[in-house]
């Protein structure tokens, strides 16, 4: 890496101290485990009333640092905290409290199974988590469960706390057998970071007070541990990475990037790359709260400028040109998975990692992994609390982190686009290489020039609607309408196209997706063709029709709803079909048994019970203007 101009010794760290001022940790147990004894009973023995929310503490650190700063991993809790926003139940308690030598932020977790996105939410922040056992219980099927998800989630340092060692009269051999339990299924989760400590939340015993009933126990309290493990990870050494969180303009002189350091430090003078574009540039200043500074470090709100001036959005991300960070569009993860409606393969969703937003979908489950006890099962869906490990692709490449080298850089959420709802949160493993050495080519000939050629603008117009509702026919006489005034085109129906291309597809949810996915991408590549494209499907699902419109430049793509009373379709019903799926004989029939979702904002809505064919067909070429644009 280059040296710059400022000197590196001045870079202070947020990691810097030995004990970090603030520890954050998560309390996994369920309410037998006498969680909120627990809690109570530290805070009682720390003196502390109940103390603040950390919400308050987050947005402090906001006003505090530049623009649109936010904690570690703040867009995952972030999204959750939209969710929470929205009523959904995502449920837990920030408590912090303080000892003379260190602060604590606690998230207080429902424990049960039906929790786990709770869970996540809770563990996706903390350096640490307490893990509850009940010493007559001992290892339950549930503490396999809260670790799993917390080592997931980036925590390393793990705390059992034996509770209720009192009902069992402080028997040692119960206090060590499971300890040993517990430490073999952590090993096999690839966590080395335990501690083990018998206590009585009830009494107080070995919380904060060495207990009299222990003398064979020579580890430490529960508080002592806490307020003295060092968990700062080593991530000062790392390479620099910025995620750019907003593009400061003020007036045209100045353009200043301004995000969090995830890792690393930064001096001015230093080489950087912009990923993914993977331009280069040299810092040529650094701003911290309105003074220039010469360098910062992890931790650090900045606010950078460049030279030269380069192209950097929102999403980019600012990394060490020595050290480069890696783009994909093709991932390993593990999700967990967040919807009360199922993950369905195929179906595309918004991705948001770091800063960045992006379209992403799951190409294929690998496996659902059993959180209780690590065994990886087949899966075709992932359902509520699910984890699974996936292949994701992204609608362009992402700079990313594998999730084990930087929790800032490599972790995600999924949102569902019609409602806006967090549905998953995930953790990158890795890029895909077969793909990451796949490069789109553009050739020679364009998309334009081909069109050029054919004296026309490529478009792609998208018919949705019911089964009956006129499709094929509108599709059949707006392609001959184009045809007499010498348009090159092509029509893709939905069942001609079922019996080629799509001939392995059924009717669930997952087939259609996927349906609408590759009929999507076979409309694309038509335009890049030159050609002026009909597609009739009915395409049910909004998110599909958003995933194909996003294929197309602005303009280029106009979603058409042949619009009619499901009555009227069932009236008319050619194939029988309505007929059919009302006696049962087939299922998942649009309509009838499966939904149909209205578009909301078609370009064109043709209601085809009022209106004769040719007069639809007048108002889609009157949408396409004169000339065809
Ligand atoms: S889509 O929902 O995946 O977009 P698509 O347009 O390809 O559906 O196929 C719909 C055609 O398949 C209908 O016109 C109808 O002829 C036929 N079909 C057979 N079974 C069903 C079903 N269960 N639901 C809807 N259409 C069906």
């Amino acid at each position: 890496m280059s040296r710059g101009a400022g000197s590196r010794k001045d870079v202070a760290s947020k990691d810097g101290a030995k004990f970090p001022s603030t520890l954050r940790f998560v309390l996994c147990g369920g309410v037998d485990d006498g969680k909120s004894t627990l809690i109570g009973r530290i805070l009682y023995e720390c003196r502390q009333v109940f103390a603040d929310q950390v919400r308050a503490v987050e947005e402090d650190s906001r006003r505090y640092g530049t623009q649109g700063d936010a904690p570690d991993l703040a867009l995952l809790l972030d999204g959750l905290r939209d969710e929470r926003r929205q009523g959904i139940t995502i449920d837990v308690a920030y408590r912090s409290f303080e000892t003379a030598r260190r602060r604590f932020i606690v998230a207080d977790a429902p424990g049960h199974e039906q929790y786990t996105r709770n869970m996540a939410t809770g563990t996706s922040t903390a350096d640490l988590a307490v893990v509850m056992a009940d010493a007559r219980k001992g290892i339950l099927p549930q503490t396999g469960r809260h670790t799993r998800i917390a080592a997931m989630f980036g925590v390393h340092h793990f705390v059992l706390a034996v509770n209720k060692m009192d009902l069992v009269q402080w028997d040692r051999d119960a206090f060590e057998s499971i300890d040993a339990a517990y430490r073999t299924m952590a090993k096999e989760i690839g966590v080395s970071r335990v501690v083990s400590a018998p206590v009585s939340a009830l009494t107080g015993d070995n919380l904060r007070r060495r207990s009299p009933h222990t003398p064979w126990y020579a580890g430490p309290t529960l508080l002592e541990h806490l307020e003295t493990v060092e968990v700062g990870r080593p991530a000062v050494q790392r390479p620099f990475r910025m995620p750019v969180q907003y593009v400061n303009r003020p007036d045209p002189d100045f353009r200043g990037y301004c995000g969090r350091i995830a890792t690393g430090e930064v001096v001015t003078g230093d080489r950087v790359r912009i990923e993914p574009a993977g331009t280069v540039a040299e810092v040529e200043s650094i701003l911290a709260r309105r003074a220039a500074r010469d360098g910062a470090a992890r931790g650090d709100s900045v606010t950078l400028t460049l030279r030269p001036e380069v192209d950097v959005i929102r999403g980019d991300v600012i990394a060490a040109a020595g050290d480069p960070l890696e783009a994909a569009d093709q991932l390993r993860a593990r999700v967990l998975w967040m919807g009360d409606e199922p993950m369905a393969a195929g179906r595309s969703y918004r991705m948001r990692l770091h800063t960045h937003e992006v379209d992403a979908w799951v190409t294929r489950i690998r496996h659902r992994v059993d959180v209780s006890d690590g065994s990886e099962l087949a899966a075709e869906r992932l359902e509520l609390n699910d984890l699974g490990v996936v292949n994701l692709a992204t609608r362009r490449p992402v700079p990313f982190a594998p999730f084990a080298q930087s929790r800032a850089l490599g972790g995600f959420i999924l949102i569902d686009r019609l409602t806006n709802a967090t549905v998953g949160a995930g953790t990158i493993m890795f890029s895909l290489m077969r793909a990451a050495n796949l490069k789109w080519r553009d050739f020679s000939v364009t998309r334009d020039k081909r069109a050029e050629m054919k004296r026309q603008r490529a478009r792609c117009l998208w018919l949705t609607g019911l089964s009956a509702s006129g499709k094929s026919t509108l599709a059949d006489l707006l392609e001959r309408r184009l045809a007499s005034e010498g348009r090159h085109t092509y029509l893709l129906d939905g069942d001609n196209v079922r019996h080629g291309l799509n001939r392995d597809l059924g009717f669930t949810e997952t087939d259609r997706v996927e349906n609408i996915r590759r009929v999507s991408e076979v409309a694309r590549l038509m335009v890049d063709a030159g050609l002026v494209v009909i597609v009739s499907f009915i395409s049910p699902f909004q998110s599909e029709r958003d995933f194909a419109r996003g294929l197309f430049k602005p303009g280029d793509f106009m979603e058409i709803f042949v619009d009619a009373p499901i009555e009227v379709c069932a009236r008319r019903d050619p194939k029988g079909l309505y007929a059919k799926a009302r006696r049962g004989e087939i299922r998942n029939f649009t309509g009838v048994d499966s939904a149909y979702e209205r578009p909301e904002r078609p370009d064109l809505r043709l209601d085809t019970e009022k209106l004769s064919p040719e007069e639809c067909v007048d108002l889609v070429m009157r949408a396409l203007g004169s000339g065809h644009g």
